[in-house]
């Protein structure tokens, strides 16, 4: 039976994963009507990542004996200015919920939850890809970019790590 502190910061994160699916769908629907359609297919497919992450959460809890709950989630940004400047959110909300997995992470050693704590130990990992992969892409936006981002978006789906789809299966 999960201890309601630990019920309550997995529905935070459901939360956070099903806000992170938004947010790259309306970073895919941006680029889909800005021309880059390399991009919105990337934003796309991790949209879908996301909420696999979600869905793992949503399991655990009903598994383990608490209630995951559907969160109301805030608006999305709908514009911004330059793939670039899109990179850049990515990486930054991805560091936001690295942080927030970690924050989990140290209250499940206070309340000894090892169940749940090994339970994240696939988010800990997740998260090093996560923020790997994103660095990769902003690494090649300032070598090919802003003088051909018809390159970039032709090849971004390229930098995709293979497996990562058959690794979030719930
Ligand atoms: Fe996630
Ligand atoms: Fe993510």
């Amino acid at each position: 039976m999960l201890k309601k502190k630990i019920e309550d910061i997995c529905n935070r994160q459901v939360e956070r994963e099903g806000y992170s699916s938004n947010l790259y769908l309306a970073m895919a629907s941006w680029a889909e009507t800005n021309g880059f359609s390399g991009v919105a297919g990337w934003m796309y497919t991790q949209s879908d990542e996301e909420r696999l992450h979600m869905l793992k959460f949503i399991k655990y809890i009903n598994e383990r004996g608490g209630k995951a709950v559907m969160p109301a989630l805030k608006m999305p940004p709908a514009e911004y200015h330059s793939v670039e400047e899109v990179f850049k959110e990515v990486l930054a909300h991805e560091e936001f919920v690295t942080e927030s997995i970690n924050e989990i992470v140290a209250l499940t050693l206070e309340e000894k939850d090892f169940n749940t704590h090994n339970f994240l130990q696939w988010f800990v990992m997740e998260q090093v890809e996560e923020e790997g992969s994103v660095r990769m892409v902003l690494d090649k936006l300032r070598l090919v970019g802003k003088n051909n981002m018809y390159e970039f978006d032709r090849d971004i789906m390229g930098l995709r790590r293979p497996s990562a789809n058959a690794a979030v299966t719930p």
